[in-house]
């Protein structure tokens, strides 16, 4: 990747001049292609570390860097800009000359070699799983997309939450008021609405508190009929799950619940109290302190010996450290579980488990409603997923019954299907996850936006280009063309040219966003080249070179959303 290999040049030249480690530099694509295509901000950085003037750093590297062979080869200009950055713009023939390995993934190798570990979406079962987890589901799916794509290994594992007190009280609720065929007939509903009442009756009757532990103790101890109703629930409840993540296209490698550690918790909280990393309180509890990390204390232990979240995660870490021996694991959960990350996070590092794993917590605001209210369980406004995708699908419709009356319904049924699940999928991944997102029916569905049948419609739009100039895929290109092409031709040379680039940055920052950015500028510049750049009655090299561009364009809109979950269609 050309950015590695200036990066690599910048490196050199700062760790001569300014003793920098390489892993301090940077090259990223630029915001804007007014600004070059390449971008380092080391001169700042080694201003604020030395103290140098910023131009003056600038000055010393980009000398440095007009006596290297690569910068010479590759850009036609570097210029320092604006409070200091370096400025790289790379020669339109060394573009041209990479251009038909774009869409070859397995040329792309920054991550070859890595195992990473993306663990998502993790509902909990016997309870539906709300737009909440939407978005741990989406994320996820798309980061471990993103990192497959550029040559890691990626294992993707879901963390059921299907261990805890909770299911002591469900247990206990349905052999007071459970019926099997009720549950058959709408598993989580039912169980949920058990779960409803059982804390409802034990307004009244709080005996039903220690009903519920009795259960779960039980089930613990490992009595058969409690595990066979557990295991029951927990089955129907993945059979539903199924349905979702089969609507999504989402799969899984490991669907390991936090049930499948229970066996390991012993273990880990004796060898914390072994190795004098936690201690125990007069009642029983074990704790870890932290303040050492500024964190507050983090309970392992419950004072009747009962484990806990916590415990079952830094068991999950230990296991999964050995078993898989991961570079990474990205644990794609929401913000409010930011402080059990950093407690768990805390220790596992402590206790030496993950000493060379990194170890990250991929957080996500909410997901609002069009009236900016949270939705959420808790509140009891439950909007499960499956209406959400519904009404995406609903609305999807209209859009293809406009455009195409004359599809078959079969067909009209299938684009509205992709349309749909694509907009609810892009809706999310195009904001920056860090933020509360909101759901906006009309923006999610404008096709002159920044939305999936934007993206979806302008592939269409240059597969019929391709199709009216005959479908010939990768003509070969010329030095030769370059000659008489146009300012936008160019524009989409460059653009396409940063593909690459945009998914290194999602995949460094897992900021599926940057991607989702990427290939709306893409698309948007591929709009106007449409608009003012004559394809089929140019002359024969402009001609090639111009369904070149069309035909890679087309292939990696498709690939970038394919990535994102989002499945391109043929027509609309
Ligand atoms: N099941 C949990 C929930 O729905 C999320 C699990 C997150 N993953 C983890 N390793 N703790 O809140």
């Amino acid at each position: 990747m050309l950015s590695q290999k200036l990066q690599a040049e910048v490196a050199k030249a700062a760790h001569k001049h300014y003793q920098f480690k390489a892993e301090e530099v940077e090259v990223e694509p630029t915001r804007e292609l007014s600004h070059g295509d390449l971008t380092t901000n080391v001169a700042l950085k080694i201003a604020s570390k030395w103290g140098v003037p910023v131009r003056q750093a600038a000055e010393t590297i980009t000398d440095e860097l007009k006596q290297s062979r690569l910068v010479n080869t590759v850009c036609s200009r570097m210029e320092i800009a604006g409070p200091g950055f370096i400025n790289f713009w790379i020669k339109p023939t060394v573009f041209l000359k990479q251009l038909p390995e774009l869409i070859k993934s397995q040329k792309r190798n920054i991550y070859k070699g890595q195992k990473v570990l993306v663990e998502f979406s993790s509902p909990n079962i016997a309870k539906p799983m709300h737009v909440g987890h939407i978005r741990s589901t989406i994320i996820g799916a798309a980061l471990a997309n993103i990192y497959q794509a550029l040559g890691a290994n990626v294992y993707r594992l879901n963390h059921l939450g299907d261990w805890g007190t909770q299911f002591g009280k469900l247990i206990a609720a349905y052999k007071r008021w459970g019926k099997r065929e009720q549950v058959k007939k709408a598993p989580i509903e039912e169980m949920l609405k058990l779960y409803v009442k059982f804390h409802e009756e034990m307004k009244t009757e709080p005996e039903l508190e220690t009903e519920g532990q009795r259960e779960f103790l039980k089930l613990e101890q490992g009595n058969r009929q409690n595990k066979a109703l557990w295991n029951w629930f927990k089955h129907e409840s993945l059979m539903e799950f199924e349905v979702l993540y089969k609507r999504l296209g989402v799969k899984f490698s490991h669907v390991t619940g936090e049930s499948y550690y229970e066996p390991m918790l012993k273990g880990v909280v004796a060898e914390l109290l072994r190795r004098k990393f936690a201690t125990k309180n007069s009642d029983g509890s074990v704790v870890v302190h932290l303040e050492a990390e500024s964190l507050p204390p983090c309970l392992v232990q419950k004072s009747d010996g009962g484990s806990l979240y916590a415990t079952r995660d830094l068991a999950a870490i230990r296991y999964r450290v050995k078993k898989f021996k991961p570079n990474k694991i990205l644990y794609v959960v929401g913000n409010e579980q930011a402080l059990h990350f950093d407690q768990v996070f805390s220790i596992a590092k402590l206790a030496g488990y993950a000493s060379s794993t990194e170890l990250r917590h991929i957080k996500y605001g909410l997901i609002l409603g069009e009236d900016k209210q949270k939705l959420a369980t808790r509140e009891g406004r439950i909007i499960p997923l499956a209406d959400v995708l519904n009404k995406a699908h609903e609305l999807a419709y209209k859009i293809v019954q406009n455009k195409n009356p004359s599809l078959p319904s079969k067909v009209k049924e299938r684009i509205a299907e992709a349309v749909g699940v694509g907009s609810v999928k892009y809706n999310d991944l195009s904001q920056n996850r860090h933020t509360d997102i909101t759901f906006n029916w009309q923006k999610m569905l404008e096709l002159e936006g920044n939305s999936a049948p934007y993206l979806q419609y302008t592939y269409v739009r240059l597969k019929s280009v391709l199709k009216k100039a005959g479908g010939k895929r990768h003509p070969v290109m010329s030095v030769k063309s370059l000659a008489s092409v146009g300012e936008q031709d160019l524009i989409v040379l460059r653009t396409l040219m940063r593909y690459p680039e945009f998914l290194r940055r999602a995949a460094e920052d897992c900021g599926p966003h940057l991607l989702a950015a990427y290939l709306y500028e893409l698309a948007n510049q591929v709009n106007i080249f449409y608009h003012v750049a004559p394809v089929i009655k140019a002359e024969s090299t402009l001609r090639i070179f111009r369904l070149s561009l069309i035909s890679i364009a087309a292939e990696v809109i498709k690939e970038g959303l394919n990535i994102l979950g989002i499945t391109t269609v043929e027509q609309m």
